[in-house]
């Protein structure tokens, strides 16, 4: 028996990496941060276990409209990252699995907390808080002052300076709205968005593009997730971020197993092996990403916007994440504010 075990093994290590992955079978990796990072996740789990993954990138609420037109024959096995509503919707539409791994204990009470009120269909990977992103260079040239609080965005100054993304798309621009409406209340964040609107100068599809374009110097100021500005400085580039002064709303990036996931074994090894400190640690420095992990044993990486000391509200994952309130304030954004003249 154990000869045979032994003949196995090195048998195994005999193989080509190919035929060895062949063996492993494979995964069909859906992932809704950006490329930079989906990528070193991909390969760190296929290095760890020879399993061949596939890997899909859409922003969040894109992933979830994926998912809805493949829930009579889904394609995808896992779901890694993106902002944390559309995976609360996509569990409560049962398009999501359950899953409880060992290591649930290891993460941070943010990310337990999503995993508890979804019952176990989704649970937190990474957070980060929401903020402005801004070019110091343009901000100077054009003598803009930098925005500090939710109320300096409404300068007239910046008219035509701002850009956020489309929140049917980007789970990063929903945040925004459902943070608005925790803040100020429903009619008062609707007004405050349409004042807004006439500021903006684009609304792109993807979370992350307004501050690539406040990076390039294509817009002076973004709505964005601080980290994702402390990225592009730590890159070079002359950006700038703040928490906004009145308080924000956060991101809790998560993971969900797929509803009747093809390779439901590979989904459930992939998911204990994305909750560790090592793969959360060498994923992250791969992809120089600076947002907080959720397992409690992965230290801030220098330069990471520290939550603990932002002014963060009390997020209502449950309300926000919520299908029919999520498509109820996209409906009536899309309809009293997206479909204004600029
Ligand atoms: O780093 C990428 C990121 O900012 C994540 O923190 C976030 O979960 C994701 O993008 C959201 O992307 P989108 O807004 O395009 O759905």
């Amino acid at each position: 028996m154990i000869r045979k075990a032994i003949l196995a093994a090195t048998l195994m290590l005999a193989l080509p990496a190919a035929a060895r992955a062949q063996g492993a079978g494979s995964l069909n990796l859906y992932c809704s941060a950006t490329l930079e990072w989906c990528q070193p996740i991909a390969r760190g789990f296929e290095r760890e276990t020879g399993i061949r993954v596939s890997l899909t990138q859409k922003s969040t609420g894109e992933m979830l409209a994926q998912l809805r037109a493949e829930a009579r024959n889904p394609r995808g096995d896992v779901w890694w990252g993106g902002t944390g509503d559309p995976h609360v919707a996509a569990g409560e539409e049962g398009l999501t699995e359950p899953h409880e791994s060992p290591r649930i204990s290891e993460l941070h009470d943010w990310a337990q907390a999503q995993w508890r009120q979804t019952r176990g269909r989704t649970v937190g990977v990474y957070a980060s808080v929401l903020g402005f992103g801004f070019n110091t260079e343009l901000v100077a040239r054009r003598d803009l002052p930098a925005p500090r609080c939710w109320a300096d965005l409404l300068n007239p100054a910046y008219k035509g300076e701002l850009q956020m993304a489309n929140p049917n798309s980007s789970g990063t621009a929903y945040i925004v709205i459902a943070t608005l409406v925790q803040m100020m209340g429903e009619e008062p964040a609707f007004e405050y968005l349409k004042k807004l609107h006439g500021s903006i100068n684009a609304y792109p599809r993807s979370g992350t593009a307004p501050i690539t374009a406040v990076a390039r110097g294509e817009t002076a100021l973004s709505i964005s997730f601080v980290h994702n500005a402390a990225e592009e400085a730590q890159a070079g580039f002359p950006v700038g971020h703040a928490v906004p002064c009145e308080g924000t709303g956060y991101e809790i990036g998560s993971m969900s197993i797929i509803k009747g996931a093809r390779n439901a074994g590979n989904a459930r090894r992939f998911y204990h092996w994305a909750l560790g400190a090592e793969a959360q640690i060498t994923a992250s420095r791969e992809a120089k990403k600076l947002q907080t992990m959720s397992n409690k044993g992965v230290p801030l990486t220098d330069g990471a916007p520290n939550m603990a000391t932002a002014r963060i509200i009390d997020y209502d994952n449950a309300r926000f994440g919520a299908s029919v309130e999520r498509r109820r304030l996209l409906a009536r954004w899309d309809k009293e504010v997206g479909a204004l003249p600029r």
